[in-house]
């Protein structure tokens, strides 16, 4: 009903509206004063982590896009090898798990067969199991060792969202207390990364306030047929999770490529007036980086591509090159998927009202996918 979905047309424009505190909730009482981070909920102790030598993160879709994501946070804040698979493909290719191999599960509903039939494998096998879920009691943490919940409240539309932004919270805040329990380098940074974690609820809704250019471009692209999503180091799964958002919701044919990948065969499916979303790293800490995305887009704009721009607020490198330009706030780079994802969601749900469908319902799909 209306009320359910407060005001809103759709559950997923509310959902996309209730981020800042869905974040802020995944946040609360997990990092005290002092700046450390207090998960208690995660019943594996101090001593058995510091025995870890390798995490593997599994998940389907959007979570999966959001353990490519924690895997760039983990191996830079503790230096522990991370791998992330998809779910569906984990336990038939004999991984190589043990005692020491920490498995981290991330699911929304927690009830998603692929995940959970990839954790009992992994528990099989005697490696710890904690699962990052959004469903109180739901099967995934039910059977996992311990369980770090993400407080983003139900989420209705098939099209994930909020869940998403709150799961890559927490796989920031298990990087985190990874790297607190066993000692780091980065000591200043992660103390950096925390304040700014602290208020990113405030950015995330800086940037909502900004949507309107966005859902106005979108209903322009109605008639297309294809976006193209680059972006590089965590730009590159969220230019992923742009392009599953535009295939679920809009029935585009969506695809996300790191940026760097573009020289070796994709470029050739730039032509003239084909809309292409950059995520655009900091210009500032690593800038060659963002040297080498601008170079991305100079190339694919001379061979036509209409380039539509996501990038810091500051970054007067990308203006000459972006068709369109997106502004999002200056973040840590590890935390720039937090806000760099937004206007994708918004510019999918966009797109698919714009093209006639069914928001909150897409066809062929189920909100959780209970068989494997
Ligand atoms: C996201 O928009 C999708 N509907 C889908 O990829 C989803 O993220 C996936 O099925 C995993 O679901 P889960 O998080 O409930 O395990």
């Amino acid at each position: 009903s209306a009320a359910e979905k407060g005001g809103y047309d759709y559950f997923m424009l509310k959902e996309i509206a209730e981020q800042p505190k869905a974040v802020a909730d995944t946040l609360l009482g997990r990092i005290d004063p002092a700046g450390s981070l207090t998960l208690d909920e995660v019943r594996i102790s101090p001593s058995e982590l510091r025995e870890i030598d390798k995490v593997v993160i599994v998940a389907c879709g959007t979570a999966f896009h959001a353990g490519l994501i924690a895997k760039y946070a983990i191996e830079h804040w503790t230096r522990i090898p991370c791998e992330v698979e998809l779910a569906s493909e984990f336990r038939y290719r004999d991984p190589i798990l043990d005692v020491q191999s920490l498995v981290i599960a991330i699911s929304q509903s927690g009830e998603t067969m692929d995940t959970l039939m990839a954790l009992r494998h992994a528990r099989e096998q005697g490696s710890k199991v904690l699962a990052i879920c959004n469903t109180n009691g739901s099967t995934i943490p039910r059977e996992s060792d311990a369980v770090l919940y993400t407080h983003a409240g139900p989420e209705v539309a098939v099209a994930s969202t909020k869940a998403f932004l709150t799961q890559l919270v927490a796989c920031y805040l298990v990087a985190l207390y990874l790297g607190q329990v066993r000692g780091t380098k980065w000591g200043d940074e992660i103390r950096d990364v925390v304040r700014e974690l602290s208020r990113i609820s405030v950015e995330v809704e800086r940037v909502l306030r900004t949507m309107e250019p966005v859902r106005a471009l979108a209903r322009t692209l109605a008639a297309k047929n294809t976006v193209l999503f680059l972006g590089r180091h965590v730009g590159y799964p969220v230019a992923l999770e742009g392009a599953l958002k535009l295939k679920e919701l809009a029935y585009m044919h969506a695809e996300g490529f790191a940026a760097g990948e573009l020289k070796h065969g994709p470029i050739a499916l730039i032509e003239e007036d084909l809309p292409v979303v950059v995520v655009v790293p900091s210009p500032r800490g690593r800038s060659v980086l963002h040297d080498k995305i601008v170079s991305n887009i100079q190339e694919i704009r001379a061979r036509g591509a209409r380039t539509i721009v996501i990038a810091e607020e500051g970054d007067e490198a990308v203006v000459p090159y972006a068709d369109h330009l997106i502004r999002i706030p200056a973040t840590p780079t590890l935390l720039q998927p937090l806000v760099a994802t937004v206007p994708l969601q918004v510019f999918a749900c966009e797109l698919a009202t714009a093209r006639g469908n069914e928001v909150d319902q897409p066809r062929n799909l189920a909100k959780s996918v209970t068989v494997e």
